[in-house]
């Protein structure tokens, strides 16, 4: 068997399979090159009973790096039916229970999705991966341009699995939350990269404060340090 960074039971790893498997079924039915323009109604419609999961890989990987920069508070841009969050979640209760009571505070992870029908079915994803998963997420449905003016906390990690007009101003809303190393991962920023452009403008800015690397997984990944 393939190395794993989930330390989690086999029943979460056969769920994840199940779900990732689904998602990956559903997104080889689309015809992404004409499809609609995102963050339209046509968009939206289509979208609506779709995973759109993050990859498997890059979903380890996110794991992997919350281990290691040992965060309990993250905020997630873009829910959808849950996948990546439950890895998330899975992280930060790992984290918490390493820290034995001594840490930073109670683990969360901030979800943020605007369609109903999607937290319903996300919400039932988590109560299937039991207690440790469904307890630590706080999901926050509605636009996140709204939903994440709320409290925040200090942020050790974000998640930009969003439509990528979104994108920066999800970031901006948590910039004032982040503590200093904290991590912001965005997909796609290879395959999407020239709708990636004003946040890589914003990112790469001379005094910004983030610092970024692309990483060569399918359609590529960034790894953005808030300094
Ligand atoms: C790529 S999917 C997220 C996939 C999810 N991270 C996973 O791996 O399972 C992006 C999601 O963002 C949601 N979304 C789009 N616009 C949004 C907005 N303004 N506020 C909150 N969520 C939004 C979409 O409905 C969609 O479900």
């Amino acid at each position: 068997m393939a190395p794993t960074a989930l330390n989690t039971t086999p029943k979460i790893h056969a769920l994840l399979k199940d779900l990732h498997n689904k998602s990956l079924t559903q997104e080889s039915t689309l015809s992404w090159p004409t499809l609609p323009a995102r963050c339209t109604t046509e968009w939206d419609n289509i979208m609506r009973d779709k995973f759109i999961a993050l990859d498997q890989d890059k979903c380890e990987l996110v794991y992997h790096i919350l281990r290691s920069i040992d965060a309990t508070n993250v905020v997630e841009a873009g829910t959808s039916f849950g996948v990546s969050t439950i890895y998330l979640a899975l992280a930060v209760a790992e984290n918490a229970k390493r820290a034995g009571g001594q840490g930073k505070g109670m683990p969360r992870v901030i979800a943020t999705e605007k369609e109903e029908t999607k937290a319903t079915i996300a919400r039932g994803h988590w109560a299937a991966a039991g207690k440790e998963v469904e307890e630590v997420i706080e999901l926050r449905v509605g636009d996140l341009r709204e939903t994440l003016t709320k409290e925040l906390g200090v942020v050790d990690f974000l998640l930009l699995d969003i439509w990528t007009p979104l994108a920066l101003p999800a970031l901006k809303l948590c910039q004032p939350y982040f503590r200093p190393g904290a991590v912001i991962i965005a997909d796609n920023t290879v395959k999407l990269g020239d709708h990636y452009q004003e946040l890589f403008d914003y990112v790469d800015a001379e005094g910004s404060g983030f610092r970024r690397v692309t990483m060569p997984y399918s359609g590529g990944i960034d790894m953005i340090v808030y300094q």
